[in-house]
C-alpha cells in the first residue's frame, strides 16, 4: 500500500530517496516524508500531497541534511490517521532515537499505546505506526542500545502486517529492516545497501535483489547487508536476479504510463505465447512441472484472485469450459476465498492470480488452500514476489513493471498465461484436442497485429469517450465470453473516470437493472459476431427502447450492427474464446479518453494504491 525507500551509502541520500519514492509513487499518494541525518540528530520533512512536493520542501533543508548519507522516505495510503503531515511518516519517537516508516496495519496498537502512554510517553499521531516506533524507542534502551535485540522484542510484541524501515540516532550509517506480511526487498550494490517496498525502485542501482521473507529482519550498510530471524538468529540469503530494465518503468514520451502500458500490450502477448508454445503446440511443461499423472487425478480447478486479476481468470474459466465441460471449475475472488469453507485437498488444484505477488487477501487464500493439502500454482509478473516464494509452482507473467494504478498490460499477461496454462492442463487431462490446440494458438499468434489495429482507432474513441462523457453513468452488457470483460470495463471507468458503471449480462438486464436506463445512462454493448449475436442484439434493443445511448463493439464486416446502436466500434473478428484479447482494448481506451476528458489524475486516481497489502 505505502511505498518505502531506504539507502546506506557513500552519496547523498535525499536524491536517491526521493527517486526510489517517485519510483513507488503509485503505491501510495496521498503524503510522503523523509528522514536524514545532520550533526549527530535525524531530521525528517513532511508533507501532504505529491512527491514532487517532498522534493521541493528537501531543497530547503539545511545543507547537512542533504549530505546526509543515509535516510529513509515513505509515500503514504492511509490508513490509521487522517492525512495530515502529522501522520505522515517517518515517525520520530519521543526521545528522538528511533526514526522509521512503515507499510501494514499494527493490530494491536492499542493496547501498546496505553500501555507506553500510562508509562508517561507522550503520542503525537493518530496512526497505528507511531506505537511501533515508541516501543521500539523503550526496548532500545531496555537493551541498552542492541539494535539487534531490539527489533527481535519488537517483533514479538507487535501483531498484523509491517514492513519496518528503521534510523536510530545514535547508529549513523545503519538501517534496520523487519517484515511480516507487507513486501520489502534490500540490495547492496558494492558500496552502498537499498531498501524498498517494489524491486523498480531498486533497478537503477543494480538487478541483484533479495526479498526478505516473512519473519525476517535485515541490516543495512555501506558495506553490505546481513540478514536474521525475528529470533535474532543470522541467516544466509541468496540474491535474485531480476531482469527487468528500468527503462521499462520509464514513461518515456507518453502522457501517462496507463496509455504507454494499454500500447504495450500486442507485444506482451506476443513474448508470452512465443515463450510458451511450439508451432502450434503449447510447451508451458517446461515452466510449469506438475508432478506426473497429476492433472490425471484432479476433480476440480479453482481460479482464485482481485480485481482485474480476478477478471482474467473468469476469462479463464470461460476458456476452460469451452474445451471441457467435464471438469469442475471455481472462480472465487481471494476475499471471500479466505472467509468461505471451499472444498480441497489432494485432488483440487488451485491457481492464484495477481499481478504484484502480495496481494494481502490472495495470499490468505493461497495459505488457507495449501493447508487443505490443496494444489496452488501462482501466476505473478513479479518474480520474488511473496506468493512466488510461498506456492508450489509460479508462471511468470512477461508484462514487464507496470506503473499506472489500472491494470492494462498485465491483465494481457496474465490472460495471455491463463489460455496456455488452461490448454497446458487439459492437454494432460486428455481432453485437449489437437484441433482446438492448433486453433487457439494460431489465433493468439495473430492476436498482436489484430491488436495493434484497434490500437490504431485511439482518434476513433477519443471521439466517443468525449461525446459520452457527459452521461452520469455507464452500464457494459454482454454475454458468455463478452461477460468478463463487461466487469474490466466497468472497473477501468469507475476506477479512472469515477463514473458509475455497472457490468450485466446482458440477459439479465430485463430482471431489474433495466428500470435505470434513461437517455442520461450509456450502454456499451459488447456483441462480437458469434451465435450469440442475435440475443444480444436484442438485449441492446431493449436498452434502446428506453432510450438509453448505445455504443457497441462488432465484428469487422458485421454491416447489420449498425443500425443498431448510436455509435460503432468494428474490431477484428477472432476465435470466440479469444475475443477478451481484442476486446479489451476498446474499452480500456474508451475509459482513458473519457477519464481524460474529465481531468481526471489517471496514472494515480483517487482513494486507490497499485498493491494491496492489507486486508
Ligand atoms: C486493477 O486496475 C486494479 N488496480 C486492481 O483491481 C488490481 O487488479 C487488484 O488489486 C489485484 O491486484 P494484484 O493483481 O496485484 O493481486
Amino acid at each position: 500500500m505505502c511505498g518505502i525507500m531506504g539507502y546506506a551509502g557513500g552519496s547523498p541520500a535525499s536524491g536517491i530517496i526521493i527517486e526510489g519514492l517517485a519510483r513507488q509513487e503509485y503505491r501510495g499518494y496521498d503524503s510522503a516524508g523523509i528522514a536524514l541525518r545532520s550533526d549527530g540528530k535525524i531530521i525528517s520533512a513532511k508533507i501532504v500531497g505529491r512527491v514532487s512536493e517532498l522534493a521541493d520542501k528537501v531543497r530547503e533543508l539545511p545543507s547537512k541534511c542533504l549530505e546526509s548519507a543515509s535516510g529513509i522516505g515513505h509515500t503514504r495510503w492511509a490508513t490509521h490517521g487522517g492525512v495530515t503531515e502529522t501522520n505522515a511518516h517517518p515517525h520520530e519517537s519521543a526521545d528522538e532515537m528511533v526514526v522509521l516508516v512503515h507499510n501494514g496495519i499494527i493490530e494491536n496498537s492499542t493496547e501498546i499505546k496505553d500501555e507506553l502512554e500510562s508509562g508517561g510517553i507522550i503520542f503525537s499521531t493518530q496512526t497505528d505506526t507511531e506505537a511501533a516506533c515508541q516501543l521500539l524507542a523503550v526496548l532500545y534502551g531496555q537493551c541498552g542500545g542492541d539494535a539487534l535485540e531490539a527489533m527481535h522484542r519488537l517483533t514479538e510484541r507487535l501483531t498484523g502486517a509491517f514492513a519496518l524501515v528503521i534510523m536510530f540516532r545514535d547508529r549513523p550509517g545503519e538501517i534496520w529492516c523487519a517484515r511480516r506480511g507487507s513486501p520489502l526487498v534490500t540490495a547492496w550494490d558494492g558500496s552502498a545497501s537499498y531498501c524498498a517496498s517494489d524491486p523498480t525502485a531498486l533497478l537503477s542501482y543494480t538487478h541483484d535483489l533479495c526479498f526478505l521473507e516473512e519473519d525476517e529482519m535485515a541490516r543495512l550498510s555501506p558495506d553490505g547487508l546481513k540478514f536474521y530471524g525475528f529470533d535474532g538468529n543470522a541467516r544466509g540469503k541468496k540474491s535474485i536476479r531480476l531482469n527487468w530494465d528500468s527503462v521499462m518503468a520509464d514513461k518515456g514520451h507518453y502522457e501517462h504510463f496507463m496509455r504507454k502500458e494499454m500500447g504495450e500490450q500486442p507485444d506482451v502477448l506476443r513474448l508470452t505465447v512465443d515463450a510458451h508454445t511450439i508451432v502450434t503446440n503449447v510447451a508451458l511443461e517446461k515452466s510449469i512441472s506438475l508432478p506426473k499423472g497429476l492433472m490425471k487425478k484432479i476433480r476440480r480447478v479453482q481460479f482464485v484472485a482481485c480485481g482485474t486479476s480476478y477478471y482474467a481468470t473468469l476469462v479463464a474459466r470461460d476458456i476452460m469450459e469451452s474445451l471441457d465441460g467435464d471438469i469442475e471449475i471455481r472462480v472465487e475472488t481471494a476475499s471471500e476465498y479466505r472467509y468461505r469453507n471451499v472444498r480441497g485437498g489432494g485432488d483440487t488444484l488451485a491457481v492464484f492470480v495477481s499481478q504484484s505477488g502480495e496481494t494481502a487477501d490472495t495470499l490468505a487464500a493461497a495459505r488457507i488452500a495449501r493447508a487443505k493439502g490443496t494444489h496452488c500454482i501462482a501466476i505473478t509478473n513479479v518474480r520474488g514476489s511473496t506468493i512466488d516464494r510461498e506456492v508450489e509452482h509460479t508462471i511468470l507473467s512477461l508484462a514487464g513493471p507496470e506503473i499506472g494504478v489500472a491494470a492494462t498490460k498485465t491483465f494481457m499477461g496474465q490472460i495471455s498465461l491463463l489460455a496456455l496454462l488452461v490448454m497446458h492442463l487439459l492437454k494432460e487431462r486428455g481432453t485437449l484436442s489437437a484441433s482446438d490446440e492448433a486453433r487457439l494458438i494460431s489465433g493468439l499468434r495473430s492476436m498482436p497485429a489484430l491488436q495493434q489495429s484497434v490500437l490504431e482507432k485511439e482518434r476513433e474513441i477519443k471521439a466517443l469517450a468525449d461525446k459520452y462523457c457527459g452521461s452520469k453513468g455507464f452500464f457494459f452488457i454482454g454475454r458468455r465470453e463478452c461477460v468478463p470483460l463487461t466487469m474490466e470495463g466497468a472497473l477501468k471507468m469507475k476506477e479512472i473516470a469515477y463514473l458509475p458503471s455497472e457490468a450485466y449480462a446482458a440477459g439479465e438486464m430485463k430482471h431489474g437493472p433495466i428500470a435505470m436506463l434513461d437517455e442520461q445512462l450509456t450502454v456499451v454493448a459488447l456483441v462480437p459476431d458469434t451465435d450469440l449475436r442475435e440475443k444480444t442484439l436484442s438485449n441492446v434493443a431493449e436498452c434502446r427502447a428506453r432510450k438509453a445511448p448505445t455504443l457497441m463493439l462488432a465484428s469487422d464486416g458485421d454491416d447489420g450492427a449498425r443500425a443498431c446502436a448510436d455509435d460503432i466500434i468494428f474490431i477484428p473478428r477472432t476465435e470466440p474464446e479469444l475475443f477478451p484479447f481484442i476486446g479489451v482494448i476498446p474499452l480500456q481506451l474508451l475509459a482513458y479518453h473519457t477519464a481524460k476528458a474529465l481531468g481526471r489524475d489517471i496514472d494515480m486516481p483517487r482513494n486507490l494504491a497499485k498493491s494491496v497489502t492489507v486486508e
